[in-house]
């Protein structure tokens, strides 16, 4: 696929497409992949109720979701997810606003965004963000969320094409300073060498201190998403998972592992038990948030 075929580049969010309002159908038109970002924004929807200690109070989300209309019950009632992302969406964020404090002015990247909105808690008035997704998933972005700050950017991109970064069209001052990349519930739908991929061109093209956020699965999951209970119902399927923490940084020499932070955390006693009895046979954590560095 050339470059060109990749739609476009970055745009201030002012440009936008108005709000949906009447003719928002209850059915995105998603498929697939894009459709599990669904779960997500349910649970940062309307979770909070039953993990208050995790809650992270995402009024976009609940009114996306309200402006969606869709019938998300059942992602919901899959209360593990609910708490896996929450506990995700916390980390990050505590992660976003370390990283702003020490960078006041730097840029954001959201990888494969879905419809899920950091700058609404990393917005400091200086730094700048962009969401960056599939077309289909841009497209629906752009009708739900009104315009807001020129500091928040659009990208229509496709991480699997080998020139996604030059897609970002980053201005030189975005890259004068460390940039900060989440990549959270994609890389797993991508084929090993596609998620090395994604790797290795952050790690060519960031400069020196920039952040990456990923979720990982354990190999052991790949080719099972049909027991899981929200990604079961998508037909998405796991395609990347690790067996080792040294195999996220084995695309590029640049890249190192800052921290590798398990999901068991979140599941007090009972997690880091299972943890510590699984962790010697399985080498990864079964769900993960890892924070890399170049
Ligand atoms: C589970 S959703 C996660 C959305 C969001 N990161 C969140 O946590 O709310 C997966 C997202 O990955 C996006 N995605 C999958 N493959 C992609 C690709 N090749 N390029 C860009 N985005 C992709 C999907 O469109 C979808 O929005």
């Amino acid at each position: 696929m050339p470059l060109s075929s990749l739609r476009k580049t970055t745009s201030p969010v002012s440009q936008g497409p108005p709000l949906l309002t009447a003719e928002v159908p209850r059915r995105p038109p998603l498929h697939g992949v894009p459709s599990t970002l669904l779960i997500p924004l349910a649970a940062r929807a309307a979770g909070d109720a039953y993990f208050p200690h995790l809650a992270c109070d995402d009024a976009v989300a609940a009114r996306q979701l309200r402006s969606l209309n869709v019938d998300v019950s059942a992602y919901l009632a899959d209360r593990l997810t609910v708490l896996n992302i929450l506990w995700r969406t916390r980390r990050i964020r505590e992660a976003g606003q370390a990283f702003f404090a020490q960078h006041p002015q730097a840029w954001g990247i959201n990888l494969g965004c879905g419809l899920s909105d950091y700058f609404q808690w990393l917005d400091n008035g200086r730094n700048t963000w962009i969401d960056a997704d599939l077309p289909e998933v841009m497209a629906l972005r752009s009708g739900l969320n009104p315009p807001c700050s020129p500091r928040l950017r659009r990208a229509t991109l496709d991480i699997t094409h080998p020139q996604w970064w030059q897609a970002l069209h980053l201005p030189q001052h975005a890259l004068d300073q460390p940039l900060f990349v989440v990549c959270e519930g994609v890389l797993m739908y991508l084929q090993p060498s596609q998620a090395q991929q994604v790797l290795a061109q952050f790690a060519t093209h960031a400069p020196a201190r920039s952040r990456m956020l990923i979720d990982t699965l354990h190999q052991c999951a790949v080719g099972h998403a049909h027991w899981h209970s929200s990604v079961g119902r998508t037909g998405a399927e796991f395609h990347w998972g690790i067996r080792h923490p040294n195999e996220l940084c084995a695309s590029h020499p640049r890249l190192r592992l800052r921290q590798l932070h398990s999901v068991s955390e979140c599941y007090g006693w009972f997690g880091r038990g299972v943890d510590a009895l699984w962790n010697p046979w399985i080498g990864a954590p079964l769900y993960g948030l890892a924070e890399l560095v170049v």
